[in-house]
C-alpha cells in the first residue's frame, strides 16, 4: 500500500480504481444515520490519477473541468491531506491535481478514490511511512468506501463498509459501464432506502452464493447472484433507469446491476469480445458507456520525480 524507502521527491502521481458492489446488502439505519452494510466490493478498471506537489496552502485542481466537483475545503482530497497531516501533528500542505477518469456521482465512489490516492501520495511525498493500520483508519473516517480503495481487489465490507477483507475471487469479469447525464445522490438514495424498506433487517446476511461463486470463478454464477438493495430507491428517484434496463437486459448480460448508489448500470459479461459487442450495442441506444475489467490492483504509485 505504502511505498518506502524511496527518496522524498517533488511530485508524486497515485492511480485510484473506480469500484462496484457485486452485493449491496442494506439494513436499518443505525442510530448515527448511517446503514450497516453486508457488501462485496470490487475493484474495476476506470481511474482517478491524483498528482501532488507541496504548496503554501492546500488546493485542488481537475486536470478536466467538471461542475459536480466541488474544489474548495469541502473537497475530499484535500480533507485527506489535511487529516494524513495532522494525523502526524505536521504544519504542511499540498496542490492536488485530479485527472477524472472514474464517473462523478455515478454509484463508483470516485470522490474516495481520490481521497484514497491523495493519502497515498502525500504519504510517499513527504516520506511519511504510515503504517498500514493507520492508513485504513484514516481512510474510514473519510468515508465508507475509502478504505476499500486503498485495497482494491475484491473485499468484503461491513460496519458502514469501511471495514474491509479480501476475498477470494477468481473471476475475470468484463462490465459494460453504462453511464446517466445525470448523477444520483448518496445520501438521497439511502435516505429512500428507509422508506421503500421500512423493515430491513438490522445486520443484513452475507451473500454466501455470491461468495461461492467468486471463489469458484463461474461468471455465470456470479451474475446470477448479483443483488443490491438501492436499486428499488435508486428507481424511485430515477424512473428512468427502468426502461434502460430493459433494453440492457435484452441484451443478454450474463447480470445487470445498479452500481452502489447509482445512476450508473453495469452488465457483466466473461469476455472482452461479448463486451465489446454490447457496448457497440449499447452506444447505439445513444447511452454512454465504456469497458472495465474487474478485479484490478487498489491505489498504487504511478510516478513520483522532480515537479
Ligand atoms: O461515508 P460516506 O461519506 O461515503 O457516506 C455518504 C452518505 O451516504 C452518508 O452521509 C449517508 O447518508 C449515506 N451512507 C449511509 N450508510 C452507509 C454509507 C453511506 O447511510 N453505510
Amino acid at each position: 500500500m505504502t511505498a518506502a524507502a524511496l527518496p522524498p521527491s517533488g511530485a508524486v502521481t497515485v492511480r485510484a480504481p473506480a469500484k462496484i458492489n457485486l452485493h449491496l446488502g442494506v439494513g436499518a439505519a443505525r442510530a448515527d444515520g448511517y446503514h450497516p452494510l453486508s457488501t462485496v466490493y470490487q475493484a474495476v478498471g476506470l481511474y482517478d490519477d491524483v498528482t501532488v506537489t507541496e504548496a503554501e496552502e492546500w488546493s485542488v485542481e481537475l486536470v478536466r473541468a467538471d461542475d459536480d466537483v466541488p474544489l474548495d475545503g469541502e473537497n475530499i482530497a484535500i480533507r485527506a491531506g489535511r487529516l494524513l497531516v495532522e494525523h502526524h501533528g505536521l504544519d504542511l500542505a499540498a496542490s492536488i491535481s485530479i485527472d477524472k477518469g472514474i464517473p462523478v456521482a455515478g454509484g463508483m465512489a470516485g470522490g474516495s478514490a481520490d481521497a484514497a490516492a491523495t493519502l497515498v501520495a502525500l504519504d510517499r511525498l513527504w516520506d511519511l511511512r504510515t503504517p498500514d493500520d493507520d492508513m485504513l483508519a484514516l481512510a474510514g473516517r473519510l468515508g465508507s468506501d475509502v478504505p476499500f480503495a486503498l485495497l482494491g481487489g475484491t473485499a468484503l465490507g461491513t460496519g458502514r463498509g469501511e471495514l474491509v477483507e479480501p476475498v477470494v475471487d477468481r473471476t475475470e469479469c468484463w462490465w459494460v459501464v453504462v453511464l446517466s447525464d445525470t448523477g444520483l445522490s448518496t445520501p438521497a438514495v439511502y435516505g429512500h432506502f428507509d422508506t421503500v424498506v421500512p423493515d430491513a433487517a438490522a445486520e443484513p446476511p452475507l451473500p454466501a452464493a455470491l461468495l461461492a461463486a467468486l471463489e469458484l470463478g463461474d461468471v455465470p454464477g456470479l451474475g446470477a447472484a448479483l443483488d443490491n438493495d438501492l436499486w428499488a430507491p435508486a428507481r424511485a428517484l430515477r424512473p428512468d433507469l427502468v426502461a434502460i434496463e430493459a433494453d440492457l437486459r435484452s441484451m443478454d448480460p450474463a447480470g445487470l446491476l445498479l452500481s452502489g448508489s447509482g445512476p450508473t448500470l453495469l452488465m457483466l459479461y466473461d469476455n472482452v469480445d461479448a463486451a465489446r459487442r454490447a457496448l457497440a450495442d449499447v452506444t447505439d441506444l445513444g447511452l454512454r458507456a465504456s469497458i472495465a475489467p474487474g478485479p484490478v490492483a487498489g491505489v498504487h504509485l504511478v510516478t513520483y520525480g522532480p515537479a
